[in-house]
């Protein structure tokens, strides 16, 4: 690895990942350890819906690594978990668009407020910033065509549009302040530790329960899959390579139907496709997501999983690992939300 730029700790990077009790933050976190042995991490996390302190059981005792319970709501904690770092890597969200539905105030604060806080927080003390977000402030994709970083931003759902007011603080952070910031827009991730209120492990939860499986409408909706760790390898080299102010798609191209997706879950664990139950739909649901991940492939990086693999894998590792789901397997699993009535 080339040597880092920053050089406050004794090892390469100090990095604040701040959301890394959740599903891609842990997947992180784990992928920074064993990628960089000259990385130290401190891992600020609200422990809020979502998160799951059993997804970093395995890094606990490594020494490089830290935990600290807190919110970027809060200023004086976000000050204070970033005084010795070289960076930060803002993961921390409200990551459901159906509880954004519920509650936006709360989408609102943590996603766009709190980013506000971590913003200000390497304004003081000049860190880099590396802001996680989402195809979806794009809105739904036109047949036919991908979105590229210079399109604008049409949010649908409040989820998004926090998400998108997020990115507009960054770039202005670093139009204003110079801030060395940057921004990685990824298509819908999978792979272990994914909280089971998401798709694809509500689908292999209720499948391996033997419950229906709620599908929004149709069924027809397509999202572009991208395995968790094709997505920290991006993440990871945005931070190290990308340019300042700079946006970059992270896009591995696997546009899947959802109906399709849980048709191929169920075929993988040998289940019923009778298990499927249509619901309504989600209000202002976007139809389709489809980014042009160019940019990024120009730095270098590529998906290096497979869909097809990769979804073999996630589903062995639910199977193999109900240590981990069982505790889980509560209301979020077996309760539908609440449009989730029958059609
Ligand atoms: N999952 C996806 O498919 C996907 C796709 C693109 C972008 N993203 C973005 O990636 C990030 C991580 O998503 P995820 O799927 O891992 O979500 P997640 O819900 O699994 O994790 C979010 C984490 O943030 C923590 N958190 C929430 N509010 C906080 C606060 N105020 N202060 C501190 N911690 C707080 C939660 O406790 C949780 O551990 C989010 O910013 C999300 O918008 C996710």
């Amino acid at each position: 690895m080339a040597a880092a730029p920053y050089g406050r700790s004794r090892f390469g990077m100090r990095i604040l990942v701040t959301g890394g009790m959740g599903f891609i933050g842990s997947n992180l976190i784990r992928y920074l350890l064993s990628a960089h042995e000259d990385v130290e991490i401190l891992n600020l996390d609200r422990l809020s819906h979502g998160s799951n302190p059993a997804n970093l059981r395995d890094v606990e005792s490594d020494g490089r690594y830290e935990f600290l319970r807190g919110d970027i709501c809060d200023f004086e904690t976000v000050k204070a978990a970033a005084r010795d770092a070289d960076a930060i890597i803002n993961l921390a969200a409200e990551s459901h668009v159906d509880r954004s539905i519920s509650n936006p105030r709360a989408s609102f604060d943590t996603n766009a407020m709190g980013v506000l806080n971590l913003l200000e927080a390497c304004r003081l003390r000049d860190l880099a910033f590396q802001q996680v977000s989402t195809d979806e402030v794009y809105g739904p994709a036109p047949e036919g065509r991908s979105f590229s970083e210079g399109d604008g931003l049409d949010p649908s759902s409040p989820y998004a549009a926090s998400k998108a007011s997020a990115d507009l603080l960054v770039r202005a952070y670093h139009r204003t302040y110079g801030l060395r910031a940057t921004i990685t827009r990824s298509t819908n991730n999978f792979g272990p530790y994914q909280f089971p209120e998401k798709l694809i492990p509500k689908a292999i939860l209720r499948a391996l329960l033997g419950l229906p499986i709620p599908i929004y409408g149709s069924g027809r909706q397509r999202r572009d899959w991208i395995y968790v760790l094709d997505h920290c390898e991006a993440i990871d080299l945005v931070l190290r390579r990308g340019e300042p102010g700079g946006i970059y798609n992270v896009s591995a191209g696997n546009e899947v139907e959802n109906l399709e997706l849980v048709e191929r879950i169920l075929g993988l664990l040998g289940r019923p496709r009778s298990l499927i139950a249509h619901v309504r739909d989600r209000p202002g649901h976007d139809f389709r997501y489809s980014l042009d991940s160019s940019k990024l492939r120009a730095l270098g990086w590529r998906p290096r999983h497979g869909f097809g693999e990769a979804l073999e894998r996630t589903v062995k590792w639910y199977v193999e690992n109900e240590w981990w789901w069982r505790p889980l397997a509560d209301e979020r699993v077996l309760h539908p939300t609440p449009w989730e009535l029958p059609w």
